[in-house]
């Protein structure tokens, strides 16, 4: 844990190998601890933890006010509608104020890409400790959910020993809108990273090509990749063809508040060609799970008895982990 360097976690691009390492090992240990009776950790005891969602949130912003308080950290969250935001103070004087509260820790979510990064960005200009925590920022990137993403497949490949390593060679099949997720670019950084083989698929207008590139160079600003090798990138258009030799399947909501354009012919026409079944998974072995970041379109991304099967969905395990892993993430940025 001593390697931990993070100021601020915005970005899943600039993690090592380590970071995911150290991040799996504490979730793991949290994920051990008991969910009634004596559960609180004092870890953070004294910490301001303020959660600020620009954006509707069911469960990030829950979970990490879950994860707080299960580390004694005192919580505070913001409401735009209710806010001086609808009198025009601008964002940056809004969270200034809550600093000025003495937030020591802020998870911020907004429908625009690099709003948690400048705001870090103005906070450590100013000379403010404060850390930021992005609960992600538009199409850009949502690091905890890659993380908890992470740490479901370490834990379903590896139970006892949910490391990175678990990863290794695995192929991971991401079906559906993968061009407005930023679920699907934290989760390419992420698994990459820990050496799985990552393949795409979808139509044109929710895969442009350019997506087998994602991870061949570092984001702009960041100089170097901090990963020395990563596992692979593919499209594949054909579902069929990419469930076959799949060891697990995620599929992502179609979120079509972020289509600015028809980009899909119907709903029926999609799930016909994208969505998962239990016939369609046929291709793939009898124990290949399901994830999905949730909200679901139920009967779109994956059939009913598909989210509801529990031998193959690990959509409520997903929340459940979400809590541990963000307990590992608030834990590491206030040690630092
Ligand atoms: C995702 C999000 O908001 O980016 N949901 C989540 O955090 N669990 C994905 C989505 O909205 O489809």
């Amino acid at each position: 844990m001593s390697d931990w360097s993070h100021r601020h976690v915005l970005d899943l691009a600039a993690f090592s190998l380590e970071d995911y390492a150290t991040v799996l090992e504490l979730a793991q240990r949290f994920r051990a601890m008991p969910t009634s009776g004596a559960r609180k950790l004092p870890a953070l005891q004294g910490r301001l933890v303020t959660t600020l969602f620009f954006e509707p949130s069911t469960r990030t912003r829950s979970s990490f006010e879950l994860a707080a308080k299960r580390l004694s950290a005192d919580v505070q969250s913001f409401s735009p509608s209710s806010s001086s935001l609808s009198k025009g103070e601008s964002l940056l004087d809004t969270v200034r104020t809550y600093v000025a509260m003495g937030a020591d820790l802020l998870v911020v979510r907004h429908r625009c890409t690099g709003v948690p990064a400048s705001l870090a960005h103005d906070l450590d200009a100013s000379g403010e400790r404060v850390s930021v925590l992005n609960g992600g920022d538009g199409l850009h990137s949502h690091p905890s959910q890659g993380l908890l993403d992470l740490f479901t497949l370490a834990r379903q490949f590896a139970p006892e020993a949910p490391t990175p390593e678990a990863l290794r060679g695995r192929r991971i099949v991401i079906v559906g809108d993968v061009l407005h997720s930023r679920v699907a670019r934290s989760n390419l950084w992420a698994l990459t990273a820990c050496g799985a083989d990552v393949v795409l698929c979808g139509p044109p207008t929710l895969l442009p090509e350019a997506f087998s590139d994602f991870v061949a160079a570092p984001p702009p600003g960041q100089s170097s990749d901090p990963v020395a090798r990563r596992g692979s990138v593919r499209i594949e258009r054909d579902l069929d063809q990419a469930l076959a030799g799949a060891d697990a399947v995620m599929t992502l909501r179609l979120q079509k508040e972020r289509m600015t354009q028809q980009l899909l012919t119907s709903l029926e026409h999609y799930h016909r060609h994208y969505g998962l079944t239990h016939a369609r998974l046929e291709r793939c072995g009898a124990s290949v799970p399901v994830l999905h970041p949730g909200p679901v379109n139920r009967g779109v991304e994956l059939s009913g008895a598909l989210l509801d099967d529990p031998r193959r969905s690990l959509v409520e395990e997903q929340v459940t982990n979400g809590i541990p892993v963000r307990m590992a993430l608030l834990y590491l940025l206030a040690a630092s």
